[in-house]
């Protein structure tokens, strides 16, 4: 039986912002009811401002899956697209005053809904799966996925690559794959969980913030064929450029609320990311 806190269980009984929005202008549709776990957020957004005037989730799945897809409308409704897409699958855990480890995939699956809302409210056309990145073949998880779970979540184990994303808790014929991916994405060194220091001094900041892009950020876009370059930081200014692949992309204003999401969450909660 899970341990559930109480605001999990108040999210699951009495799910806020259940159903579809009519007309919506965005829609993320993730998951799949075969895999156990589906998930359809709907957005109204407002397109002068881009403000999310409401958000409304339908969830097929457990009590945290439920739970977490309620918690996401509440932490998006009235938010900017752009501020809402600073909302992390941590945050949807830390607003349900946190969940079940075995059940982390239901904030991940969160998460995802989001991304493919706002792709679908930009007009981004959906990625195709490419047979082969798929690696999981019993929970339907890519390559991709693993890589990016693992690297916001710090996953070294492929029992954790489970909790967050179900691939390996079936057949377990992926386990090796995982391991292997595992293994390359930490071949440099294990991560420690970095811990945001209280007060830093300018250089402090400076150095702080070089690390997090290098050890933080840079291998996730390089795993996508980008790459980030430092330009500049200016007081809580911090000037990127985007290389590779992210040069020019469609989500290249996701990928920068990603960057300043990191390095609020790391050093400082006044960075703000531009790009040059
Ligand atoms: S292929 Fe991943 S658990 Fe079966």
């Amino acid at each position: 039986m899970w341990e559930y806190t109480d605001k999990v269980k108040e999210f699951f009984l009495k799910p806020k912002n259940i159903g579809e929005i009519e007309h919506p202008d965005g829609v993320g549709d993730v998951g799949s009811i075969v895999c156990g776990d589906a998930l359809k957020l709907t957005l109204k957004v407002d397109k002068e401002t881009n403000r999310i005037l409401d958000a409304k989730s339908q969830t097929f799945g457990c009590a945290s899956a439920i739970a977490s897809s309620s918690a996401l409308t509440e932490l998006i409704k009235g938010k900017t697209i752009d501020e809402a897409l600073q909302v992390s699958n941590q945050d949807i855990a830390e607003f349900l005053g946190g969940l079940p480890q075995e059940k982390m995939h239901c904030s991940v699956m969160g998460r995802e809904a989001l991304e493919a809302a706002v792709a679908d409210y930009r007009g981004i056309p959906k990625e195709v799966e490419e047979e082969g990145k798929l690696l999981c073949k019993c929970f339907n998880v890519t390559e991709e996925k693993i890589r990016k779970v693992a690297i916001e979540n710090h996953l070294t184990t492929v029992d954790e690559i489970t909790d967050f994303t179900k691939a390996g808790g079936g057949c377990g014929d992926c386990k090796a794959d995982i391991e292997a991916i595992l293994a390359d994405i930490w071949s440099l060194k294990v991560p420690e969980k970095p811990v945001k220091p209280k007060k830093l001094t300018n250089l402090q900041k400076i150095a702080l913030i070089q690390e997090v892009l290098e050890r933080e950020v840079r291998p996730v876009l390089q795993a996508d064929g980008g790459d980030i370059e430092l330009i500049d930081i200016e007081g809580s200014k911090v000037v990127i450029a985007l290389r590779g692949m992210c040069t020019g992309c469609l989500m290249s204003d996701v990928t920068i609320g990603s960057v300043q999401n990191k390095l609020r969450e790391l050093v400082s909660e006044e960075i703000v990311v531009e790009a040059q």
